[in-house]
């Protein structure tokens, strides 16, 4: 069964990498996601934040005057927080490159142009296959329209994706307007990917200690259906790789984002919470499962169900919704 695939231009094994996490902050685990087959490997992200409270905290080192930086990020996490420095990160990509034979893809996370960009450049330096460019950002003013973000979003992909050689996918929010028009202009200005999409960390509230509270729960397979909606309608309008992340656990998970279109399909949660190995299991059980049901190669059933493919595409469509609402009947 050939299971391979072509992602950003990587040639890969089989479709199943391990997605941006804290994964790769020990060697240890590296190597067993590699053991176990993981076909890529993606670094946990470097944040526009830790960068710049890092060159601030230097700064302040040697200013006298330090506590006049009224912009000083307190509210953020300080550079010590932060798992790997920014040096310390592109070290860590060199040293796995140098213990493992996978295809690392490091990860910037920010929303700003900035000098914090010379990053991509040095990553490509140390050795990443490729950068993932995680776009999240939370708008909470009034002043900021949807066109402002989402031209700053096109400038900064055009500006990352010209520093660099290697291949630059983008990881969205599914909060956008109109994502189609969006994902095409982040193709036409370089992105050679997307991957959707971000999770957003939702923040409760403690009624009694009158607090919010930072919640991280992962994911469960409920989460993949909105992935495959954007994947299938994206997939067959704009020509670019697809990676789906959130809410992929098992084998019929992953089939169902290939058949939505998807070239790789990374997964989290479920490593976290089984461990490394869950990648192994992962990779035989869609070997076995495509066996069973006649594939030649997954190639075949790679996008067999996007919007223009299945044989229904209302169902991805907004006449779902109308039927969905219509089918609720009393017991
Ligand atoms: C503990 C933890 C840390 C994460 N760190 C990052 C990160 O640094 N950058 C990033 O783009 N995504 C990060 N993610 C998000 C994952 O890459 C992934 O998009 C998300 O967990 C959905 O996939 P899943 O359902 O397989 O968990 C993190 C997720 C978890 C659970």
């Amino acid at each position: 069964m050939d299971l391979s695939t072509n992602y950003l231009g990587l040639r890969l094994p089989h479709p199943l990498v391990a997605g941006a996490s804290p994964l790769v902050d020990d060697l240890s685990m590296v190597q067993r996601l590699a053991d176990a087959g993981a076909s890529a490997i993606v670094m946990h992200s470097l944040f526009e934040e830790q960068v710049r409270g890092e060159a601030l905290a230097r700064e302040r080192f040697h200013d006298a005057h330090a506590h006049s930086h009224a912009e000083a990020p307190t509210y953020l996490p300080q550079p010590e927080e932060f798992r790997l420095g920014p040096d310390e990160y592109l070290e860590q990509i060199r040293r796995i490159r140098r213990r493992v034979p996978v295809p690392v893809i490091a990860s910037l996370n920010g929303t700003s142009e900035g000098s914090w960009l010379r990053y991509g450049p040095l990553m490509e330096e140390a050795g990443a296959a490729a950068i993932e460019l995680n776009l999240y950002e939370l708008v909470t003013s009034c002043d900021v329209s949807s066109y402002e973000i989402e031209r700053n979003a096109i400038d900064l992909v055009r500006a990352v994706s010209r520093s660099v050689r290697i291949p630059v996918a983008v990881k969205l929010s599914p909060f956008y307007t109109a994502l189609p028009a969006f994902a095409r202009a982040l193709v036409d200005a370089g992105a050679s990917g997307l991957v959707l999409f971000n999770r957003f960390y939702q923040a409760d509230i403690d009624p009694d200690a009158l607090e919010v509270v930072r919640t991280l729960r992962l994911s469960t397979s409920s989460e993949l259906n909105l992935r495959l909606r954007w994947i299938a309608i994206l997939s067959s309008q704009v020509r670019t790789s697809y990676a789906a992340s959130g809410g992929v656990h098992d084998a019929r998970d992953a089939v169902r984002a290939v058949m939505a279109g998807a070239d790789c399909v990374q997964v989290v949660s479920a490593l976290l919470r089984h461990g490394p190995e869950r990648m192994g299991e992962l990779v035989r059980e869609l070997r076995e499962w495509l066996e069973q049901h006649e594939y030649d190669s997954l190639d075949q059933a790679k996008g067999s169900m996007n919007l223009k493919r299945c044989p229904d595409p209302r169902g991805f469509e907004r006449a779902n919704y109308v039927q969905v609402l219509q089918s609720w009947r009393f017991e």
